[in-house]
């Protein structure tokens, strides 16, 4: 058999093209774009990538995209100053702060300043909170994104086994209360956790966010699992080459000889990330502008 490849990078294109649909709709009836504020410190190479695609996408949605780069040597003060001061402008739907932050800033205490209802990463530990009692609050865009993916996969997820493996606070942990919440019957696996490969071998459903390349091998799979890789590993370099090969949590290929459907790396969960934030900010914009968030946002 050969997997099914779930093509993110096409989901997620639809998805910003319905975002700036709604995008549009929503500045003719709010009187303005829905803005999304994205705070970079320091200059990290791999997060200015990241900040540049992020203020891409979101003009190319018909929203605002305000960009703050702030120097590595900028004072815990000076930063909660400027989350402050976009916690009250009403033109800033959704606040990012991105992250890592240099080492002597505090990322928990920064986050905490943001309002959680700009918080369209989800980080807040009140939004944290509202994802687990079932409040609407916002749930982290990577997760949700992965939530998507399997959704519109499988329909129903109603009493399948899903297995997470990784339990951090971005991707772990609020993927398996997401899946929780649609009625899968779920385990976070860890680093910790005893025999691994047959506790996923139980899974109908399996998320891998460890962050070890190609860890997940074909035999830890039972047949006809549906896959999403949320690892993205850079290989050292072949000889001759500058860069090394993006590969995945799971050994894609043999995977694929297993599974009934695998996200690919590149070109599955990633492209996902940035679709759902665009999705986020603007339900925050319509939230803090006191319209209805459209059904199918
Ligand atoms: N750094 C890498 N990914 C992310 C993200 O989704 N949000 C923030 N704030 N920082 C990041």
């Amino acid at each position: 058999m050969s997997a099914t490849r779930i093509d993110g990078k096409a989901f997620a294109a639809r998805l910003r093209e319905r975002v700036g649909e709604y995008a549009a709709r929503f500045a003719e009836a709010a009187g303005r774009r829905a803005g999304l504020a994205v705070v970079l410190v320091g200059d990290d190479a791999a997060s200015q990538v990241y900040v540049g695609a992020k203020n891409k996408a979101t003009v190319a949605a018909n929203m605002a995209s305000f960009e703050h780069r702030l120097p590595a040597d900028t004072s815990a003060a000076a930063l909660l100053a400027l989350v402050e001061r976009l916690n009250n402008d009403d033109s800033v739907d959704g606040i990012l702060v991105q992250l890592p932050l240099p080492d002597h800033l505090d990322e928990q205490s920064i986050i905490a300043a943001i309002s959680p209802d700009k918080d369209v990463d989800g980080f807040h530990v009140i939004n944290a909170g509202r994802l687990s009692v079932g409040q609407s609050g916002f749930v982290p865009c990577t997760p949700l994104g992965c939530m998507m993916l399997l959704t519109d996969r499988l329909g129903d997820l109603s009493g399948l086994e899903a297995v997470v493996i990784g339990r951090s606070n971005i991707v772990g942990k609020p993927m398996a209360q997401l899946l929780l919440d649609a009625n899968a019957t779920v385990t976070i696996a860890h680093s910790r956790t005893k025999d691994l490969a047959s506790v996923v071998r139980r899974a109908d459903i399996v998320v891998a966010a460890v962050g070890r390349p190609e860890m997940i091998r074909k035999d830890w799979l039972k047949d006809g699992a549906t896959v999403i890789d949320v690892g993205i590993n850079r290989l050292p370099p072949e000889p001759g080459k500058d860069k090394g090969k993006l590969v995945g949590d799971v050994a894609y290929d043999e995977a694929s000889e297993v599974a009934a459907a695998i996200t690919p790396v590149p070109g599955g969960v990633g492209p996902m990330t940035i679709a759902v934030l665009l999705r986020n900010t603007l339900v925050a914009a319509h939230r803090n502008a006191g319209l209805d968030v459209p059904e199918g946002l």
